[in-house]
């Protein structure tokens, strides 16, 4: 396995106070962590403080947006450059809740990676499919189109890395998680598609490919034997310290 991350998506379901109160206890608790990149993605107004705290720990911070611009009339976005001057080191791209809420395209997507890349922030690019999508047998179409367009002229070179997760829409707080098997088959599908986009030791070492949707400790070890999995990207189970400790500590 590559080296493991695992991804706490708080969402915007934290005031400010437990925001930090929370970041507090991962950093009491988190600790032997060296051999892996945890990464707490708190609410755009907790960034800073959540920085704060997590500072002088192996905690790493992440935002769970971005916009595509540095800087200029764009009342109400966040700057990958201020991102990264607040000590981001990652950002989720294109989560299906903002797809679906917030009409975000994979044009806007891939403008925010590349972005992202240009500020030195790794992107946490999100695809999907939904239900219905699976029922209709167009999961493969989905998840190519959806990487395809996000990927577009992106060139990653030598030191830009990327983070694919793969979090079948279905699955994302409904308690369901997709088959081992499934998602092992479609790492693989993912693993082409990259393959045929940039050279093989990129793919190598500068994307990891992991998995989001319901996971929660009791779950998690029936991905445990998928070769091409990297880590998890958690919702909900990333809310109490506990239950994130044993899905960090299974890693
Ligand atoms: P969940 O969320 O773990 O609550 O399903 C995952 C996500 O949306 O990233």
């Amino acid at each position: 396995m590559k080296k493991p991350i695992i991804i706490a998506n708080w969402k915007m379901n934290l005031s400010l106070a437990s925001s930090i109160s929370l970041a507090k206890d991962f950093v009491d608790n988190l600790i032997d962590i060296k051999d892996k990149d945890v990464v707490i993605c708190p609410s755009t107004m907790a960034l800073v403080k959540v920085e704060e705290i997590i500072s002088n720990s192996d905690i790493k911070l992440g935002a769970q947006d971005v916009f595509w611009q540095e800087s200029g009339a764009y009342t109400g976005e966040s700057s990958p450059k201020v991102l990264s001057e607040i000590g981001c080191e990652y950002v989720i791209i294109g989560h299906s809740e903002r797809r679906e809420y917030l009409q975000e395209t994979n044009t806007m997507i891939n403008k925010k990676i590349d972005a992202c890349l240009d500020n030195n922030l790794i992107p946490i690019l999100c695809i999907g499919e939904t239900k219905d999508q699976r029922h209709e047998g167009l999961t493969d179409n989905i998840l190519y189109r959806q990487l395809k367009n996000a990927l577009d002229n992106i060139h990653l070179v030598a030191n830009e890395k990327i983070v694919i997760a793969y979090e079948p829409v279905w699955a994302i707080g409904s308690g369901e998680v997709v088959e081992a098997e499934e998602a092992e088959r479609v790492f693989a599908l993912i693993q082409q598609i990259l393959i045929d986009l940039y050279p093989l030791t990129i793919v190598k070492n500068n994307v990891r490919m992991i998995y989001g949707g319901s996971v929660n400790s009791t779950n998690i070890s029936s991905f445990s034997d998928l070769e091409l999995l990297s880590g998890f990207l958690v919702g909900g189970a990333s809310l109490k310290t506990e239950t994130f400790k044993e899905i960090v500590q299974a890693l």
